[in-house]
């Protein structure tokens, strides 16, 4: 079948499109790169011609709870609308677990994104996981000032963006059911020390600081709010085993 992945260019997005092909799927990534803006709605009719299925992976970087809901809330009904013209039978929109417990900064964009899917009229399914492996990196290059690495505390219990990208491949085949199961990782992790050991695996030696960072969305994750709960599905592999099938790629020793 054909799936258009939004923010197919994305961290996951890109996973997304390369285990739907894997499958045997038609699948291709829509974004700004590929001519879609879903702020604007430019191009978006267009990419979703022919399509059966939409996987929602678009991102932005804020931490402003403002612009995160105007970016997720927007993106989100600009998709349902034009899944709704062109036919899609089932939109997969990839969330984030305890967003709601936690509804501050970022996450205040997700939890309006939920709701845009929830009030829309298109057939959906959202699926929450937890951050992913990649995050580490995520955060590490927003977080490096100069030579100066910080690296901020947080309860997470990470998994791969590839488990993500299968397990969504899998939803997508199926129908629509609204609120799917949330899927984490194998085991909890030390967000500070996921960056030290990924650092550490690109050859980078330089001392990298533990910082608690203001604001309340980082504060509910050192307490354990994007934790998964009991009725979550673990997929591995674990961050250890993930990070050790990495190529040592862009660090250099001694920086
Ligand atoms: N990172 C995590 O740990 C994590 C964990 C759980 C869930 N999630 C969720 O997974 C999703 C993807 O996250 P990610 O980290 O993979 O994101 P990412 O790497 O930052 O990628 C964002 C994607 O969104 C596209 N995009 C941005 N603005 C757009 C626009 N106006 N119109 C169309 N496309 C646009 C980007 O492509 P262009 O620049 O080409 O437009 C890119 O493909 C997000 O919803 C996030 O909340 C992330």
């Amino acid at each position: 079948m054909r799936i258009v992945v939004a923010g197919g260019t994305g961290v996951v997005g890109r996973e997304i499109v390369a285990a739907a092909r894997e499958r045997g799927h038609e699948a291709a990534g829509m974004s700004r790169t590929t001519g879609a803006d879903l702020q604007t709605g430019e191009g978006v009719a267009a990419a979703l011609r022919d399509a059966e299925v939409v996987i929602d992976a678009v991102s932005v970087a804020t931490m402003d709870a403002e612009a995160s809901t105007r970016f997720f809330r927007r993106s989100a009904e600009t998709l349902i609308g034009a899944a709704r013209q062109s036919g899609v039978r089932h939109v997969v929109a990839l969330s984030i677990v305890g967003v709601d417990r936690n509804p501050h900064g970022y996450y205040a964009g997700k939890v309006a994104q939920e709701a845009a899917y929830q009030a829309g009229d298109a057939p959906f399914t959202i699926v929450r996981a937890t951050q992913f492996h990649e995050f580490a990196g995520q955060v590490a290059q927003q977080a490096r000032f100069g030579p100066l690495q910080l690296a901020p505390r947080a309860r997470v219990q990470p998994i791969a963006a590839r488990a993500v990208a299968e397990h969504l491949v899998t939803v997508a085949e199926g129908g629509a059911v609204g609120r799917g199961t949330d899927i984490a990782g194998p085991r909890e992790e030390e967000l500070s020390e996921m960056i030290r050991a990924w650092r550490h695996h690109r050859g980078e030696r330089r001392p990298v600081f533990a910082v608690s960072l203001p604001g309340a969305q980082m504060r509910g994750m050192r307490r354990g709010l994007a934790l998964p709960d009991a009725n979550a599905q673990m997929l591995g592999p674990s961050f250890e085993q993930w990070l050790s099938a990495q190529p040592i790629s862009a660090g250099r020793a001694g920086r």
